[in-house]
C-alpha cells in the first residue's frame, strides 16, 4: 500500500462539515484555503469515496510547486513521476483553474501540463509515437493559486453528489451533498420523526434515510479509481463489504416528505425506490399550510422556493408566515429552513436560534434554525 496526500474537495461553506466527516472516518485533517487534506493509502481512497456524504470529490495530490513561467510549469510537471500513477494507455484529460497568479491563461496551462505528462510517459514507457489514451480515466487538474501550482488526480470520476438514485428531479433540486450537510447540521437521530415539507424530488428525505440507516452514499455507483490497474480489486471489494456490514437496515425510520406538486411526489417516490427506501419514506402531496405531524422532538427540514418574480415573492412571503403559524403548534419540534429570503425571521414571526450562511449553487442563503423545547416528561 502507498501513502498518498489526499484532498476532499468541498463546496463553499461546507468545508468544516467535510473535515468532520473525514475525521469520523479515522483520518487526521489539515485545512488550507477551504481545502480538506488528509493522508491515506488505496483503502483510504475507497473508503473516502464510498462514505463521504458532503464532499464533492476525493483527489490525489500528485505534486505541488511554485511556477511563474510556462517553462517552470512544464519542467516541474515533467519532473513528477507520473508513471507511478498513469499506465501507458491512461486516458488523462487535463482541466485547470488559476486565481491571482502570473500564469493566468487556463487553456495554456492545461496544454502545457498535458504536454509535460505526455513527454514524461513516452520516456518512461519507451514510446516514440503518440499515446492512444484508450485505457482507464485519470482526470488531472492543474490548480494555481498565487503562483502555487497543485496537480491532482481525481479518484472519484463523477462528482460524489451522484449517488445513483436520481431518476428525475424538479426545477431546483438540492445537490445531494448539500442535502446531506443540512441533515447533519440538524443533529437528527433516527429515533426522531423527520419531515421535509418542500420535498420536491425527495433529496433531503432520502439523504436522511441513508444517514439514519448508516448506508454508504457511494454504495450504488462506480468511481474512476476502481478501474485503475494498480488499484487492487480486493481493496474496493473489502471497502464495499465493510459498508454492507455497517448498514443498519433494521433501524426503523419515521421520515416523511410532502410537496404541493403531486408530480414531484411521484418523482420523489421513484427516487426513493431507486435508493432502496420505497417502503421506508412516506411521500404525499400537501401544502405547507396544512402541515400536521405526530410525535415529539421531530425535525422539520426543507428548502422552500426562493421566488424571483414580484407576484411569486408575495406568495412566498405569505407561505413563510403560514409556516411560522403551523409549526408553532409543535413546540418540541425543531425547524431548519434553507432560504434566500433576508426577511425570513420577520415573516416567520420568530428569531432563529442560530443561522448559518450556506451557498445553494451560486445562491447565497441562510440555514435558519429554530430549536424546539425539551419535551416536558424528560
Ligand atoms: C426549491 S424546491 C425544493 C427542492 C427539493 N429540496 C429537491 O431536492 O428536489 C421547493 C419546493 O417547494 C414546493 N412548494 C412550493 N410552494 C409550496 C407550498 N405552499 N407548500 C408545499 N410545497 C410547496 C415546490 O413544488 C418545490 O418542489
Amino acid at each position: 500500500m502507498t501513502k498518498f496526500k489526499l484532498l476532499a474537495t468541498a463546496a463553499m461553506g461546507l468545508e468544516s462539515i467535510v473535515a468532520d466527516e473525514v475525521k469520523a472516518l479515522g483520518f487526521e485533517t489539515q485545512n488550507e484555503n477551504g481545502k480538506v487534506f488528509f493522508e491515506g493509502d488505496e483503502a483510504a481512497i475507497a473508503k473516502a469515496n464510498l462514505w463521504l456524504r458532503t464532499a464533492d470529490r476525493v483527489k490525489i495530490i500528485a505534486g505541488e510547486f511554485t511556477a511563474t513561467t510556462f517553462d517552470e510549469l512544464f519542467e516541474q510537471t515533467k519532473a513528477l513521476e507520473w508513471e507511478k500513477f498513469l499506465p501507458v494507455d491512461a486516458n488523462f484529460p487535463v482541466q485547470g483553474k488559476s486565481v491571482k497568479s502570473k500564469l493566468y491563461s487556463v487553456p495554456d496551462c492545461q496544454a502545457i501540463v498535458k504536454k509535460a505528462i505526455v513527454e514524461r510517459l513516452k520516456k518512461a514507457y519507451h514510446r516514440n509515437s503518440f499515446l492512444d489514451e484508450s485505457g482507464a480515466r485519470f482526470k488531472i487538474e492543474v490548480s494555481i493559486l498565487k503562483d502555487k501550482v497543485q496537480l491532482s488526480i481525481d479518484t472519484s470520476g463523477a462528482g460524489l453528489h451522484k449517488r445513483g438514485y436520481r431518476t428525475g428531479q424538479g426545477e431546483a433540486p438540492l445537490k445531494e451533498t448539500l442535502a446531506a450537510a443540512l441533515v447533519k447540521l440538524t443533529r437528527w437521530s433516527p429515533d426522531r420523526p423527520f419531515v421535509d415539507p418542500f420535498c420536491g424530488s425527495g433529496t433531503i428525505a432520502i439523504e436522511a434515510a441513508m444517514i439514519g440507516q448508516n448506508i454508504a452514499p457511494g454504495y450504488n455507483r462506480e468511481f474512476d479509481s476502481e478501474f485503475w490497474p494498480w488499484m487492487k480489486r480486493k481493496v474496493w471489494d473489502d471497502a464495499r463489504l465493510e459498508a454492507e456490514e455497517a448498514a443498519d437496515y433494521d433501524q426503523p425510520l419515521d421520515i416523511t416528505g410532502t410537496d404541493i406538486d403531486h408530480r414531484l411526489i411521484e418523482t420523489a417516490k421513484a427516487n426513493a425506490m431507486e435508493a432502496g427506501f420505497a417502503e421506508l419514506i412516506t411521500f404525499k402531496q400537501r401544502q405547507v399550510k396544512d402541515f400536521t405531524a405526530t410525535g415529539e422532538s421531530g425535525v422539520i427540514v426543507g428548502n422552500p422556493p426562493y421566488g424571483e418574480r414580484i407576484g411569486e415573492i408575495e406568495k412566498i412571503e405569505e407561505m413563510i408566515s403560514d409556516m411560522g403559524r403551523v409549526f408553532s403548534a409543535y413546540p418540541t419540534w425543531s425547524v431548519y429552513m434553507l432560504s434566500a429570503a433576508e426577511n425570513f425571521e420577520e415573516l416567520y414571526g420568530q428569531k432563529a436560534t442560530k443561522k448559518r450562511k450556506l451557498f445553494n449553487g451560486f445562491i447565497k442563503t441562510d440555514f435558519y434554525q429554530f430549536w424546539g423545547e425539551r419535551p416536558k416528561n424528560t
